[in-house]
């Protein structure tokens, strides 16, 4: 790594809202270390260095103490410019129906390992005075989630410790913006075996767009991006309606084989 480029780190950087997240950051004279779980994360790592920058990929499970140490290890303790924390999984179907392991899983990454990367990171950038910090929450989190009940409770979270950690930050130099997309073309449903719904099967927004979005408002130190029109009226009406009427509504777009009827 040269010493001269800021330094981004990107989670969930092996596809999807990450990658391109991470296209953005090269793209824009970032040196990045990205990491994800599985070793595809390597061959995204190569994609990035066509471009120039250089690109440490780290393979760790972000959903345990042990990964994310891992991941804050391989810093080196240079300095981190911006941190892209947004490494997440879904899980569909009935709650019942679920395993606990994976329920488990979902609140481990993307709220448990989410928050601890944040704080190391976020203490070393409060030390300097500055940093950039992105989180991807959703608009699920504006929600009850049926069907897909626990992953919008953790968005939830992740939304609205996003404001909260701002405004702790606020004065610091160091500045938290909170990416909220609504339903993405990735392989997000496939992985949360959400296949035979409305959502998975609906037009959605390209994963580029998304990224574009929340990388240029992180630029701009702004607290949040909601992407898409549809989505932002989709929000606006989710701070007005009852929660019943938004379960209601959440039903018809995650019930397992919805997709169908
Ligand atoms: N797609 C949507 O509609 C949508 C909408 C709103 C918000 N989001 C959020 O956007 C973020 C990115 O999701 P995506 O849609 O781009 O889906 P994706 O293509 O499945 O990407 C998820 C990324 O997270 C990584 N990841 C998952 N669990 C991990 C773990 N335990 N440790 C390390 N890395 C892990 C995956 O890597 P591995 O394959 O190596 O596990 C992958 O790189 C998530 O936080 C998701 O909640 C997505």
């Amino acid at each position: 790594m040269t010493q001269s480029r800021p330094l981004a780190v990107i989670t969930g950087a092996s596809s999807g809202i990450g990658y391109e997240l991470a296209k953005c950051c090269v793209e824009h004279g970032f040196d990045v270390v990205v990491a994800a779980d599985e070793p595809e994360i390597h061959t995204a790592a190569a994609e990035l260095r066509k471009t120039g920058a250089s690109v440490q990929p780290i393979e760790a499970d972000l959903a345990t103490y042990e990964g994310v140490e891992s991941l804050y290890g391989a810093l080196g303790g240079r300095p981190v410019a911006a941190l892209l924390a947004n490494a997440g999984r879904g899980l569909g179907r009935a709650f019942l129906d679920q395993e606990f392991s994976d329920i488990q899983r979902v609140i481990d990454t993307n709220v448990t390992g989410t928050l601890y990367l944040v704080q190391k990171v976020g203490r070393d950038m409060r030390a300097l005075g500055a940093g950039r910090i992105l989180i991807t929450g959703s608009i699920a989190g504006f929600m009850p989630g049926t069907f897909q009940a626990v992953y919008n409770g953790t968005k939830a979270l992740l939304d609205s410790f996003s404001f909260a950690l701002r405004a702790e930050l606020q004065g610091s130099g160091v500045t938290v913006t909170c990416l909220i997309p609504g339903p993405t073309e990735t392989e997000f449903f496939e992985r949360a075996d959400m296949q035979d719904t409305k959502v998975a099967t609906d037009k959605k927004q390209p994963a580029s767009e998304v990224a574009k979005s929340g990388f240029e408002a992180m630029m701009r130190g702004e607290a949040e991006v909601i992407t898409g029109w549809q989505n932002k009226l989709r929000a606006a009406l989710a701070h007005v309606a009852p929660a019943g009427a938004l379960a209601e509504q959440h039903r018809a777009m995650a019930k397992p084989g919805g997709a169908y009827e």
